[in-house]
């Protein structure tokens, strides 16, 4: 625990926000344009090829002089450099967080317990690259000879959404010629579906996990090892087909794979930080070790961004800052983060881990219960997509809910009109949801009296539009910086730990208790509660039958 921290809302920045909210939480976003002509081209930064639009925000130069206040009563500048230089900030683990350090390029150096991190992080690297190129060009070859053709990475939470989330962004980058499956999920149809349509004697699983020893990884892990074997017979065959990306060395060979075929990574990369790690091996299989490299580089720009540019530039902090200011003050649960490109489909699942993980928490770090909201809930689906299901509630519903449009000025397959059409969609509903149709408005179109209510949009709906150049891997690495440390700067004015997961754990602990409950012979003698004890007999009872 560290010494006591002052309360949050005793911090003068954060009462003077209460104040400040009372006089402009009203004000709409129409008037702050009416008045200020130049807000549009004025409230906006642009750094490392991101640009990102925050004038549709609820804000005033006030408001963001008090934010800035805040974030230097609160530290942020001293725990931006703690982080990257490696202090122990996950205090309730008591683990560094460097996941920055996973994209330093090699003339860095970076010190944990006296030791420099750079140098295995190229070891890795450069171990991941010879696999990767002898997977891409056919000479690792499967136990009967034959090119490997399918990748199967086996993995779920940080070992999973990365790579799943990676692939399908850089899809225009990656290798045709190899198919590349994800499997997560415990249930068995997961496994199956993935695998029903290939051929063992062509397919490698990467096993991805941190620690191991995560009951779904394990299980899907052993299901492959049945499913491959089935074909291959020997047990020879498995140091072929399987490969494992791990921090324990000691579980990946129990588990009968060679740690010559072993990835390594460390305890100062969080699950959800892991991306960059070798748990892109995947990612580095699929657009080659050049792009990876690339992807890291990326990462590597917004980390500088972020560590060296002044609040008022900063893009996380930017972001972070907002992202506290609807939901401490206008008391919005949730962020939209709406992507309007195809290959960015599993960005907000992704980003669900990325910010829920780290911020679903109710006590500081130094153990008291927060007596203010902390991370909120984030969801999203690709643009248009959204449009015709669940934009109906956010422009008249009766939640605040503010939205991250992302988009590029270059589509990677231009077809027709299609890239302009779909911009175009960004633009209006960014102004939609800003400035709406006002009652007068309707009715000058000729609306009946009776549904002009109906047909009015009030408007006052903040976004923030990201734009850049094209999807590429450099800018995936910047897009998920970008996320990774406005997540970061939140969790500093919340004083919560960003980098621990204890959430996680009860469920867990509890499942293990009632696998034995629904598997043995004999009836368990239950003691749950009584919902609990009802279930697992039905379920007993069922299965049964
Ligand atoms: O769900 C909790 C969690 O620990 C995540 O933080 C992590 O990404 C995931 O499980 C997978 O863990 P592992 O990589 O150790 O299998």
């Amino acid at each position: 625990m560290t010494t006591s921290i002052t309360p949050l809302k005793q911090l003068a920045a954060w009462k003077a926000l209460e104040a400040h909210f009372a006089t402009i939480s009203n004000t709409p976003l129409r008037q702050l344009f009416a008045e200020d002509p130049t807000r549009g081209e004025r409230l906006n930064s642009e750094a490392v090829g991101i640009f990102l639009d925050y004038s549709k925000h609820r804000i005033t130069d006030e408001t963001l002089k008090l934010f800035f206040q805040l974030a230097e009563e609160s530290g942020l500048s001293a725990k931006i450099e703690a982080m990257f230089r490696g202090d122990k900030i996950n205090i309730t683990e008591n683990r560094a967080v460097l996941h920055t350090a996973l994209r330093a390029p090699r003339s860095a150096s970076i010190l944990v317990d006296g030791a420099d991190v750079v140098p295995p992080v190229h070891e890795v690297l450069d171990k991941m690259a010879k696999f990767a190129d002898s997977i891409r060009s056919g000479s690792w070859t499967g136990y009967t000879g034959k090119p490997i053709r399918n990748i199967v990475n086996i993995g779920i939470g940080g070992s999973d959404l990365g790579p799943v989330m990676a692939y399908e962004a850089l899809r225009h980058y990656s290798i045709r010629e190899l198919n590349f499956r994800f499997v997560s999920n415990v249930d068995g149809t997961d496994f199956a579906e993935a695998v029903h349509d290939l051929d063992a004697e062509e397919t490698l699983f990467i096993i991805s996990s941190k620690t191991f020893t995560t009951l779904e990884t394990m299980t899907n892990a052993h299901s492959a090892r049945v499913w491959a074997l089935a074909k291959l017979k020997e047990h020879a065959a498995v140091a072929k087909h399987f490969v494992a990306v791990s921090t324990n060395a000691a579980e990946v060979s129990k588990f009968g794979i060679d740690t010559a075929n072993m990835f390594g990574f460390w305890d100062w990369v969080g699950g959800r930080y892991s991306m960059d790690s070798a748990i892109g091996l995947s990612t580095m299989v699929a657009v080659g070790p050049d792009g990876f490299r690339e992807l890291l580089a990326g990462f590597h720009e917004m980390d500088e961004h972020f560590r060296t540019t002044p609040f008022e530039k900063n893009l996380p902090v930017l972001m972070g800052l907002l992202t506290v200011w609807y939901n401490n003050f206008f008391d919005a649960q949730t962020v939209a983060v709406l992507p309007y490109d195809q290959y960015l489909k599993r960005f907000p699942a992704y980003l669900q881990q990325l910010n829920m993980e780290s911020n679903g928490k109710h006590v500081t770090l130094d153990g008291r219960t927060t007596d203010y909201q902390t991370g909120p809930i984030i969801w999203g689906e690709p643009g248009t997509n959204g449009q015709h299901s669940f934009y109906q509630l956010i422009h008249q519903g009766t939640k605040l809910i503010p939205c991250d449009f992302i988009g590029f000025y270059k589509s990677l397959n231009p077809l027709g009109h299609h890239h302009n059409f779909l911009m175009s969609n960004v633009f209006a509903q960014a102004e939609a949801l800003a400035f709406g149709k006002t009652a007068e408005q309707v009715h000058a179109e000729g609306t009946a009296d009776w549904l002009v209510p109906h047909r009015t949009f009030e408007g006052n709906r903040p976004s923030s539009v990201i734009l850049a150049e094209k999807m590429t891997p450099a800018t995936l690495g910047k897009l998920v910086a970008l996320y990774e440390h406005s997540v970061f700067v939140q969790g500093t004015i919340w004083q919560i730990d960003s980098f621990d997961q204890w959430g996680v754990e009860l469920g867990k602990v509890l499942a293990q208790r009632i696998i034995p409950e629904l598997e043995s012979a004999e009836e368990p003698v239950l003691k749950h509660d009584s919902s609990t004890n009802a279930l697992i007999k039905r379920y007993r009872e069922h299965k049964r039958k």
